[in-house]
């Protein structure tokens, strides 16, 4: 005899899968932390609440430090006039390290914020997988925006730290792409927060920080039961104490700044293992950072010999051409001054050279707006680059020829190269070979 077909069909399945879940991660009881729970989130949020925003802003001044209001190389993210007009304005000139301390932050919180946002992702990993995925259009547009969220704050940590490595795997700008996930985060993270923040202040309040950090790990019980879905419903005996998760977060937090904050305080160089412009460059007065050496950017030393020569062009089209000897027959001026790398390393060295408003007053150009600098590198997206009139005329502006009292080295920009008090790395222009004044790219 023939057993009847029991299988349930399609329609059974589907009817099945509504209201029990896929199983597997969907499964609120296959989360079997005893840690998990609102009030761990919310010592996370609140770590992440102090960091993130000093990452969006001091993100955002990095993009006006490059000063795109005078287009060309100095803004490298097509349409984000959009976005961003209202930080365009003339960047500062002084205190000579603002670049360097507002991009070291940023570079080093955003790696030392890495494990923070993982344990807050760890920390809410069934809500991620939560079943039916919907409910509601207003909680679908949440989870949109929690899609939104996590995956921006992933991008952005993901390419930062590429970018920082000098890993250019990706097809795309990674000022474009940084740029516009950063907006997508900032929007979802804004969200987030307002929508958060009660909870968060109402269950930091229901549980002593002190008590909990006296708690071991014999002690460790789950959190109740939360209208939430973080904590466990079948939890296992705890192999670590809410302590000791905390410190293991915010101890990785400590070893990774630790491992790279040399690279933007000059006497701790050697400490900056986990940064690639951290390190050693031979000895002698040019031996600091570098991102490009005269050979990767196809710089023939033979034009940087005797024949070179500084092309000078006014506004009103006067002009001037200068050899090196002219140039170190000028007013030379020395100054301390910081080349801040985008990357986030740093060092400071002294710079001889002229003044870049000297130069200007040789061809009518001291009340020029901007001057539009050349370098002889061809390739390279940093080849020419725009200069406010406020940093033509700032004191510390050099064309520097010398450095640590010694010639330039051809990979720190020899025969000439721009050095600018507070503005990244990029704008220091290295083998200048023409400035025009007045004229903007
Ligand atoms: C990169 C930063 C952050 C990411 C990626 C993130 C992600 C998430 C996710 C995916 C959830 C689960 C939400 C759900 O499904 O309902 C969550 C919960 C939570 N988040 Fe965040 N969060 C971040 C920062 C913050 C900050 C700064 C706060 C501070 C207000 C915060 C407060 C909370 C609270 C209190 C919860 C638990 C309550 C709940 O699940 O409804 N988060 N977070």
């Amino acid at each position: 005899m023939t057993q009847p077909d029991t299988t349930p069909g399609l329609r059974g399945r589907v009817a099945h899968l509504l209201e029990h879940g896929p199983g597997g991660p969907a499964d609120p009881h296959s989360w079997r932390s005893p840690l998990r729970g609102p009030w761990l989130t919310s010592v996370l949020a609140v770590a992440l609440l102090i960091g993130l925003p000093v990452l969006i802003v001091t993100g955002l001044l990095s993009y006006a430090a490059y000063d795109p209001a005078l287009g060309g190389s100095n803004d490298q993210t097509p349409g984000a006039g959009l976005l961003a007009s209202w930080i365009r304005f003339d960047w500062f000139t002084s205190p000579s390290w603002l670049y360097r301390v507002t991009q070291g932050t940023h570079v080093l919180l955003g790696i030392a914020l890495i494990p923070l946002v993982l344990a807050k992702l760890w920390s809410v990993a069934p809500k991620l997988f939560a079943w039916p995925p919907v409910r509601s259009p207003a909680q679908a547009l949440e989870r949109l925006s929690l899609l939104l969220l996590v995956g921006s704050i992933l991008f952005l940590l993901l390419t930062g730290v590429m970018n920082v490595q000098y890993d250019y795997a990706w097809g795309f700008s990674f000022y474009t792409g940084h740029f516009y996930a950063a907006w997508v985060f900032i929007a979802a993270f804004a969200s987030h927060v307002a929508l958060k923040l009660p909870t968060m202040l109402r269950t930091l309040r229901s549980r002593s920080f002190r008590e909990e950090l006296r708690t071991s790990t014999a002690d460790t019980v789950p959190e109740p039961l939360d209208p939430y879905g973080l904590v466990s419903p079948a939890p296992e005996p705890a192999t670590v104490s809410r302590r000791g998760a905390l410190a293991w977060a915010g101890g990785s937090s400590l070893t990774l700044l630790a491992l790279s904050i040399g690279q933007s305080i000059d006497p701790l160089r050697p400490t900056a293992l986990l940064s690639p412009r951290g390190q050693s460059y031979g000895d002698g007065p040019n031996d600091f950072q570098v991102n490009t050496t005269f050979r990767e950017i196809g710089i023939d030393p033979v034009q940087t010999g005797p024949s070179w020569r500084l092309r000078l062009v006014g506004p009103g089209d006067r002009s001037v051409v200068l050899s090196r000897e002219d140039l170190l027959g000028m007013r030379q001026v020395t100054e301390e001054l910081p080349i801040a790398c985008v990357e986030g390393w740093s060092t400071s060295q002294r710079w001889t050279g002229v003044r870049l408003r000297d130069l200007a007053a040789l061809v009518g150009g001291d009340g020029a707006d901007s001057v539009f600098v050349e370098s002889l590198q061809q390739a390279g997206a940093f080849s020419t680059m725009s200069l406010t009139g406020k940093q033509i005329r700032a004191d510390k502006t050099l064309l520097a020829l010398r450095v640590n009292g010694a010639d330039l080295s051809l990979d720190h920009g020899f025969p000439a190269r721009m050095v600018i008090p507070a503005a990244p790395g990029v704008r220091n222009t290295k083998w200048v070979e023409a400035l025009t004044f007045g004229r903007p790219s």
